[in-house]
């Protein structure tokens, strides 16, 4: 398969002095070398979104739609190279690659019809001599920084709306899984991205080029995803030292709620596909599932039954629901939270332990008897482990999955819908969704309350973020 492996600034593909290695988490061998560059290549990065800027955010917002909208054709011819490069690089099975593709690419879809709807508002005036409006216009240059768990989809779910807008942009994807995003660079150019609009830094030493997308006077909007701890840091560099517009995705600890009146077959399925999507390495991913006492025995044996059989193995092999975690830290942590929950009094009703499929493979776990103080309930685990805690009733349930300073994913399954729309107002959280596990889509404005970000993207809220609402007073006339 051929790829990109340099890095794309200013519409040149440059090699930087040093590389670094990306790896397979399937089996550890390198996939690539690609440029690892620093401070200096930022600032260039950055002073060639700065100047683009001005042509780009010239053109008509039909003009910049049609350049999307060839992106988004542009990758959807190209999707099984994409699913592959994701799958390579992330390690997600082949099938649920080829699915964030599709999502991916859904964004450039989306923002370039969105482009055409950056409307103002003419605002009933006070004063018979004045006329007010609004006016939207883009923000600037913008910089991204993105994470391994979607290597596509949170690149596009952030450039396409900031270009639909008039902005420019800087990547930096992780270093995990960059080709993917040189990838996007590669078929951006091809779709007519003029250079200098989509610049990608690839680097190791994400602290300097961070430092530089957060502190650079010419970067005026920021967005990041990833943990809310790296988050807090970089928001706060962001304001306080150029007042940047900033969004944030952030960490989630997703509460599944299954109540006594839910139909328990549709609860498992939703379960299973919200837990283990990714193996359990999304934002969204059920992070706790908690179940009504009446319910309790019968949903655990009916969901570890269904868990027992998730097939686990390389993404690239027939039929493989469960791929590799990114790397070894993320293996110890969820081998170290499991190890915890068990001394503590749970049960591994099925798993419990490291997966024979390789050395960063867990074997997907639930386990029960999980209380509120463990840390399985109490942080992003980001594997595939399912906690199952007891509830008593609805009040008790809703206490217990609004405990967490985050509020990013919240999900429930009752089949009474005066519960339904009681419980999705009582939910502290940015998405809520009722007898589903998983409805991500570039229609929905993503984003979480709390701790777990600021801002939305994807939907009409998404082309927000990269647009300034300018007042305009036309006064003094008769
Ligand atoms: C994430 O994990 O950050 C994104 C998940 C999604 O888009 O569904």
């Amino acid at each position: 398969m051929q790829f990109r492996s340099d890095a794309y600034i200013d519409g040149q593909w440059r090699q930087g002095a040093s590389r670094f290695k990306v790896y397979n988490p399937a089996n550890q061998e390198v996939i690539a070398e690609v440029p690892d560059l620093g401070a200096a290549e930022a600032e260039q990065a950055v002073a060639a979104a700065h100047a683009a800027f001005p042509a780009w955010a010239a053109k008509t917002a039909k003009e910049r739609a049609q350049v999307l909208r060839a992106w988004y054709e542009l990758m959807m011819g190209d999707i099984d190279r994409l699913a592959r490069l994701i799958c390579m690089e992330g390690g997600k099975p082949l099938a649920e690659a080829r699915g964030e593709a599709a999502y991916g690419a859904a964004f450039a879809e989306w923002f370039a019809e969105e482009a055409k709807r950056a409307y103002g508002r003419v605002i009933p005036t006070t004063t018979a001599t004045r006329r007010y409006v609004t006016i939207k216009q883009p923000v600037g240059v913008c910089a991204a920084i993105t994470p391994w768990n979607f290597p596509m989809a949170m690149i596009t779910r952030k450039a396409a709306p900031a270009l639909a807008a008039g902005c420019t942009i800087v990547l930096k994807p992780p270093h995990q899984t960059p080709l993917t995003a040189l990838a996007l660079a590669e078929l951006g150019e091809k779709a007519g991205l003029p250079r200098g609009a989509f610049n990608v830094v690839t680097t190791e030493h994400a602290s300097a080029v961070g430092k530089v997308l957060c502190e650079s006077p010419l970067v005026r909007k920021f967005s990041f995803t990833g943990s809310t701890a790296v988050g807090k840091k970089l928001g706060a560099m962001c304001v306080g030292s150029t007042v940047k517009k900033v969004s944030l995705e952030l960490g989630g600890n997703a509460p599944l709620l299954v109540f006594a009146d839910a139909d328990l077959d549709v609860a498992v399925k939703g379960a299973i596909a919200s837990k283990f999507r990714n193996a359990g390495q999304t934002c969204v991913c059920a992070n706790r599932i908690l179940v009504e006492d009446a319910v309790y025995d019968a949903f655990a044996k009916k969901f570890a039954d269904a868990v027992a059989k998730l097939k686990v193995g390389a993404g690239d092999q027939d039929g493989v629901e469960i791929g590799p975690l990114i790397d070894d830290k993320a293996i110890d942590k969820v081998s170290s939270m499991v190890a915890e929950a068990l001394a503590d009094g749970a049960t591994a009703v099925t798993g419990g332990k490291k997966h024979g499929a390789g050395a960063q493979f867990y074997t997907p776990t639930v386990l029960t008897g999980v209380t509120r103080q463990m840390r399985v309930n109490r942080e992003e685990i980001f594997g595939p482990v399912a906690p199952l805690i007891r509830f008593k009733d609805e009040d008790e349930a809703v206490a217990i999955a609004n405990d967490t300073p985050f509020g990013l994913a919240g999900y429930f399954f009752t089949k009474d819908v005066n519960r339904a729309w009681r419980v999705a107002e009582r939910l502290e959280y940015g998405m809520v969704s009722i007898n589903e596990g998983v409805y991500s889509n570039e229609v929905i404005p993503f984003g979480g309350w709390k701790e777990s970000g600021l801002g939305r993207e994807g939907g009409v809220e998404g082309l927000e973020e990269y647009l300034e609402t300018k007042f305009v007073n036309f006064g003094g006339f008769a």
